[in-house]
């Protein structure tokens, strides 16, 4: 069984993520963290104890952080137009959930489930790098104690989806992504150059869903306002399970290639919030912003049909 926790912003995707995560027998969910994002940290707080009452999920959820690493940056940027204005998809979720929340905020409760478990942890990120890089602030050791970290975020050889340079969740925070992607650690990478390849059409998630109970019709009914998105903006009749690749990386990372070579993230300007890999071999770019830093897997292919059998299958 490989442990994780799960930071996260639900978020339509995250939650298909999150009940993968759940369902998964090799996977023990030992941690949810939450990070603003999809929606303001209350929220994404209370979708993660609205969805884990109702699928029974019992890992513990630690509220994180409600806004960027850097000081200098705003706020946050709710993506309502994505995921609804409750984060799921307009479906009604009741303002508060009576469900008690870990009392420590989400980066020291990753500093002592990490060092609890030393060389055991994997930290699955898919919003907001933000609690990850409080954690390596507050506890610069973690890094050598997780077992491995895996993310979605950036966009390497495509455009972006907030402006053409950049993802979403790089993009709400580029300065703690640079930070979690200049660590020493194993870290891969899941950006749009592979998510918006895995698209689940409507018919698929129909089908899908009609085949199981109660949490299967929560899925279903809480994707329909995020595949609406997809049809009038993107042109797609489906939805790109974004998060959801990094999580079946967890069980199948042979459906992935990979690319390695240090990343970095572009803070500040035009290209805000761009992550740009230079390669391993070869040239060095000395004296470059790449130079000596660590190498890292970015997930540069996919295949979309295996991956949507995986979600399937659990
Ligand atoms: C990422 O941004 C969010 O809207 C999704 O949940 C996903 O994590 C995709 O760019
Ligand atoms: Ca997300």
């Amino acid at each position: 069984m490989q442990k994780v926790i799960f930071d996260t912003d639900p978020g339509v995707d995250d939650a298909m993520a999150l009940l993968f995560l759940h369902k998964h027998p090799e996977i023990d969910l030992i941690g949810v963290t939450t990070v603003f994002g999809n929606a303001s940290i209350d929220v994404t707080t209370r979708n993660a104890q609205f969805l884990h009452r109702e699928w029974g999920i019992t890992a513990p959820i630690a509220k994180g952080a409600g806004r960027a690493y850097a000081p200098s940056r705003s706020d946050d940027h709710p993506a309502s137009s994505v995921h609804g204005l409750d984060g799921l998809g307009n479906i009604g979720v009741p303002d508060t959930i009576d469900l008690p929340l870990d009392p420590r905020p989400a980066f020291q409760f990753i500093i002592d489930t990490v060092r609890d478990n030393p060389g055991e942890v994997t930290l699955v990120a898919v919003g907001r790098m933000t609690n990850l890089a409080l954690a390596l602030q507050a506890d610069p050791e973690i890094a050598g104690l997780v077992k491995e970290v895996v993310v979605m975020g950036g966009a390497f050889h495509v455009n972006g989806n907030v402006t053409p340079a950049a993802e979403a969740n790089i993009h709400g925070d580029p300065e703690a992504a640079d930070a979690v992607f200049i660590t020493p650690w194993k870290l891969t990478i899941f950006g749009l150059d592979v998510t918006m390849k895995t698209i689940m059409s409507s018919a698929y998630l129909a089908e899908m869903t009609a085949s199981g109970g109660a949490d299967l019709k929560l899925l279903s009914d809480l994707s329909q306002y995020y595949i609406e998105f997809y049809r009038q903006r993107v042109g797609l009749d489906g939805m790109a399970v974004h998060d959801s690749c990094a999580c079946v990386y967890l069980v199948a990372p042979e459906l992935f290639e990979y690319r390695t070579g240090p990343v970095r993230v572009v803070c500040g300007g035009l290209a805000d919030g761009m992550t740009i890999q230079a390669p391993d071999s070869g040239r060095r770019f000395e004296g470059s912003a790449w130079d000596g830093q660590p190498s890292q897997w970015v997930a540069l292919a996919v295949q979309p049909e295996k991956v949507l059998e995986t979600l399937r299958a659990a």
